[in-house]
């Protein structure tokens, strides 16, 4: 079953990261001691390549723990949720019994409307842009606004951002409330080592940083992302081919009457259709496994159902291309 309900990334060849972790093993390196935290050369390497001041920068073991980590720093903060979004933002509020608010945002939505209703209680608003199924980026103008408006802080999370055309972090130094959560877990292939970091002028002033800075990841994920930041070649190339592939995946599912394809700015392409289910299930047996858009933890009822794809190989998508197409005209 070739998973297209994965989210990683499906150009980048494992071996590269295998390769790293080898080499790491043949230095000096001794993991029986602590090396990893506070890592200065990897905060060097992010803030070189994401142009970011080394200082708002606080390390995670991937964006899972560092969303959690964040919100936690602001213990009587109530959680206002732009949904559908990751599950980090609700599970942390169910286990910790804290105030939330799901704000479910429909596609072409205008965020900031549907938000202004939750402010005045210093409330951390929670988001992902570009956003996860639909793969669309909050234009930057709407990120200042709201970041501005808020009476709390805004955390955004960009786990898709590198195969996006922006990035919120030129936002930072205006905004001392919004915070940024980035991963290396998708579009740098590294999920399996869990890095990531949330990066705000204020990490430090007000108190989150010390919440990260017990998660301090390990050696062997901050030399592995060390390196590849300062070498990204083969990272960059991996981008441009999903981005080409992209463009091609869209074109061809617009030529499918049945779908409708919405544009994306990750490494996924989202459709609506009727009878996603069969879609989903027709396709399962022809070894493709998809998202079902409905089976979103916390997808309204009425809104329309869908199917999220990732962006994948050529061969790939042309089995999924003639899946679909099967149901064509139907
Ligand atoms: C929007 C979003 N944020 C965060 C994550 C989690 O990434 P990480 O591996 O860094 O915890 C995912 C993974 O699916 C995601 O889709």
């Amino acid at each position: 079953m070739y998973p297209l309900d994965w989210t990683g990334n499906h150009f980048l060849d494992p071996a590269l990261v295998r390769d790293l972790i080898d080499r790491l093993a043949k230095t000096d390196w001794d993991p029986t001691r602590r090396t990893g935290r506070n890592a200065p050369d990897l905060l060097e390497a992010i803030s070189q390549f994401y142009e970011v001041d080394p200082s708002w920068i606080g390390l995670v073991p991937g964006s899972a723990a560092g969303i959690d980590a964040f919100i936690r720093s602001r213990p009587g903060a109530p959680i206002v949720d732009v949904v559908p979004n990751f599950h980090q933002a609700h599970t942390t509020a169910r286990r910790d019994l804290r105030s939330y608010t799901a704000v479910p945002l429909a596609l072409g939505a205008d965020v900031t409307a549907a938000v202004r209703p939750h402010r005045g209680s210093g409330a951390i608003l929670t988001m992902a842009s570009p956003s996860n199924p639909f793969g669309s980026q909050i234009p930057m103008e709407t990120i200042a606004e709201l970041a501005r408006d808020w009476d709390g802080f805004v955390l955004l999370d960009e786990a898709y951002a590198d195969f996006a055309p922006a990035t919120a972090m030129r936002l930072l130094a205006d905004h001392p409330n919004l915070f940024i959560s980035r991963t290396f877990s998708k579009a740098w292939g590294l999920a399996d080592l869990r890095l990531g970091f949330i990066v705000g002028r204020s990490l430090e002033t007000t108190g989150s940083q010390d919440y990260l800075a017990c998660l301090g990841p390990d050696r062997v994920a901050t030399w592995v992302a060390r390196e590849l930041l300062r070498h990204p070649l083969p990272i960059l190339r991996s981008i441009e081919a999903t981005l080409e592939m992209r463009e091609n995946m869209t074109r061809r599912l617009r030529e499918l009457a049945f779908l409708t394809v919405i544009d994306s700015d990750t490494n996924y392409v989202t459709v609506r259709c009727s009878g996603a289910s069969a879609v989903v299930g027709d396709l399962r047996l022809r070894g493709l496994q998809v998202k079902q858009l409905s089976t979103l933890r916390g997808w309204p009822a009425d809104w329309p159902d869908g199917i999220r794809a990732s962006v994948c190989p050529s061969p790939l998508l042309d089995q999924l291309i003639a899946g679909l197409a099967a149901f064509d005209g139907q």
